[in-house]
This record gives C-alpha cells, structure tokens and sequence, in this order.
C-alpha cells in the first residue's frame, strides 16, 4: 500500500534519483573540468558509498512512500562495480512502475542486453555533438562520439527505450544543434535539448551562456516541421514536440528560461546517503549514518516524510545572476542531475 505525501506547495513524492557514484570516466568541460576534478580530487572512499543492501532498503522506503519512478545516475552510474545486480535488485521492488538510467554511454554497448535482462525499462544517453573534434574537446577524454552512437544502437537493439540528452552551451556546440537534430530524426531517436543550468559551483555559468528552448525551438523549425506532443506523466521534466509526419520526437528541457518546479516530485539520493529536495540544494539530509545506526524501517520513513514535508525548494524559479554565483550548491557529478 503507497502512501501519497506533499511538500509544503503541495508536491507529491513521486520520482527518485539514486546516484550510485561521484566519479566518471569523462571530464566534460561544463561538468567536472579537469583542473578541478584532477588526481588529487577527493571522491567519495569506497566505505562512504550505500551498498546495494542500503540502496534497496532506501529505495523500498520511498516507494512506499508514493515513489513510483526510479532513475539511476552517477557520475557515470555503469562505473559502480555489479550495477546490472542492482538493477536486477531494483527492478523487483513492489510498487515500481519504471526504471531508467542516465549514462554517457562508453560502457553502455556491452553491457545494454544485461541492464535489459536485469529488468531496466529506459536509458538517457549523454551526446552533446555529432563531430568528433567538438565531442572530444567537450568529453575532454578522447573519446570520439562513434563510441557513444554504437552505444545508442546496441540499447536500441536490446530492446531498451532511448533517449538522447544534449546539454547546449553557447560557443560550445550550438553550432551542433542542426546537425544532432538532423542526424537523431533520422536514426528515429528523441533528442533533447537541455539548457545549460547553473549547477554547483565549478561549471563558470553565465546566462549568456544559455540558448534558450525559444532560440533553439526557431532554429530547428526553420529546417522541420514541429508539433507538441502532450507529457507522458505529470511534471514531465522536457517539453515535447514532433517532427509532422514521423513518429519521432524532440525534446527542450528548459530549466533556465520556463523553469518547473510547480510540478516537481523528484527526490534524490546522493551516492553517499545524503538525500535532497532539490537538485540545487545547499545541504542534504545523511541517511546513511542514521541507517548504519540501526533506525529502523519505520523511523527510516517517517524521516523522509518529515522532510518532505517541509519542502519549499524552488531554485529555477527563483534564479538570479546573485543566485548562480552565490548560493552553495551540491555539484552535477555528486548529485546526478
Ligand atoms: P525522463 O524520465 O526520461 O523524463 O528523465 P529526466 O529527463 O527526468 O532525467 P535525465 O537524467 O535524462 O535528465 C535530463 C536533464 O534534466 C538533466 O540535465 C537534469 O539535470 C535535468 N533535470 C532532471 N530533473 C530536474 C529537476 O528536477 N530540476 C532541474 N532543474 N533539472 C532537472
Ligand atoms: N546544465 C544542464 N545539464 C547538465 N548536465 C550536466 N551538467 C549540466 C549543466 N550544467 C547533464 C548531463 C546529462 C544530464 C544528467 O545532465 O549532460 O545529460
Ligand atoms: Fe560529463 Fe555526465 Fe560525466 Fe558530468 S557526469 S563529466 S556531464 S559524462
Ligand atoms: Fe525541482 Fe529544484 Fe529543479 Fe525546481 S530547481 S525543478 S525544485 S529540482
């Protein structure tokens, strides 16, 4: 039996965001640039991170808690050793409607028919261009988008929905938008467009740096014809369109310029226990600590419902050039997105 609890603007509990690690094996420049996030960066030590037995058992809480949805993310959620087994774990879980994971693909090829097998419904794949020598300078890793769009088939052909997220960042790839929407129509794949936010504090954000959903939107529709497709599920993060006369859509997720948080039911986890309202919170709540203190599973949730129930997180509503430079800010990498 779900329980149904809001926050303090009437907000549902509906979706969870696990991270399951803070580490990747890119450097995206917008993400986790290398001069920060370097040899000597301090990630999370092995005995920090929830163990499977912890993330199920937290992961059960909030799906009596009214959590329907599950996505897995990291850092990069297919470096955490045994994933397909969480999965697997997860996927049984009473009461879980869908299951996705958001990945930058490299491991995704080989290990697509597992992750499927294990019982994961959906993947969101990282592509923010279509030319090698921009991808590279992005992923800042060498690795050349190829790798990524073996990756895009061989989840397709496992049977695996497939999204595809780019992050667009002015005088960094706009030039690429054309040709990933060209290149994503024709393969058949969703493509979304996310705007480049002012997450943590080491990104260098600017508002100039943004291409708004409008300026994208006329860019593309001088080249397509788009229709609105109505949201799948309430509080859909991306604002969906259609290419007339195909079955495939393109997506805007536009947190900077029409912001959502009115319909925002998602709670995260960081892969460390903490849990936060909101993905621009300053300070999290250790579950972890409470859980390894042998609370109970009563105790466990009536946490989370305590939390919950204050809620006032509205961070995108709410941004200001102040705000992005100024407030404390959990980074992209630890909390998943
Ligand atoms: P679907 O279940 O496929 O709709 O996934 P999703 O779009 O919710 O998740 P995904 O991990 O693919 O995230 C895509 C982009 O949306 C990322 O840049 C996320 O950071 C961003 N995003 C997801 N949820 C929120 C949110 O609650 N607030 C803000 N500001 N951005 C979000
Ligand atoms: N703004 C918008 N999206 C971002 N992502 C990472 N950093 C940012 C940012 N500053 C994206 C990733 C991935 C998703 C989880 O979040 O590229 O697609
Ligand atoms: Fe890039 Fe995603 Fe890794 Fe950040 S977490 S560096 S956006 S692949
Ligand atoms: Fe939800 Fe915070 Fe994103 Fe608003 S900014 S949609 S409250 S996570």
């Amino acid at each position: 039996q779900q329980q149904v609890i809001t926050d303090k603007f009437g907000r549902v509990l509906q979706d969870l965001r696990i991270s399951v690690t803070d580490r990747c094996n890119f450097r995206c420049r917008y993400c986790m640039p290398r001069e920060i996030f370097g040899k000597d960066f301090a990630f999370l030590p092995k005995d920090h991170l929830l163990s499977f037995e912890e993330i199920e058992r937290l992961a059960s809480a909030f799906l009596q808690l009214g959590v329907k949805k599950i996505r897995l993310t990291g850092g990069e959620p297919l470096l955490r050793k045994d994933i397909v087994t969480l999965v697997g774990k997860l996927a049984k879980l009473e009461g879980l409607e869908d299951i996705g994971l958001t990945t930058n693909g490299v491991l995704l090829g080989k290990m697509a028919a597992k992750l499927k097998e294990a019982g994961l419904k959906r993947v969101n794949i990282s592509l923010d261009a279509i030319d090698d020598k921009t991808f590279m300078a992005i992923n800042d890793s060498h690795v050349p988008t190829n790798t990524v769009i073996k990756s895009i088939q061989q989840a397709k052909e496992a049977g695996l929905i497939v999204k595809v997220n780019m992050v667009v960042k002015k005088g960094m790839n706009d030039h690429e938008v054309l040709p990933m929407a060209k290149f994503f129509k024709e393969l058949g794949v969703t493509l979304r467009f996310i705007e480049f936010m002012d997450v943590g504090q080491t990104n260098g954000w600017d508002f100039q740096h943004v291409v708004t959903k409008k300026e994208l939107y006329e860019m593309i529709s001088k080249e397509h014809d788009l229709e609105p497709v109505e949201p799948a599920y309430f509080g859909e993060v991306a604002k969906r369109y259609r290419y007339k006369g195909t079955d495939t859509e393109v997506g805007f997720i536009t947190s900077v310029s029409e912001s959502f948080c009115s319909s925002c039911t998602r709670a995260r986890v960081a892969a460390d226990g903490h849990f936060y309202t909101c993905l621009f919170a300053g300070t999290g709540f250790n579950l972890k600590d409470i859980m390894r203190a042998g609370i109970s599973d009563e105790e466990l949730k009536n946490t989370i419902v305590s939390r919950w129930e204050k809620r006032e997180d509205r961070y995108s509503d709410e941004r200001t050039e102040e705000t992005a430079k100024n407030r404390k800010k959990i980074e992209m990498s630890y909390i998943g997105g």
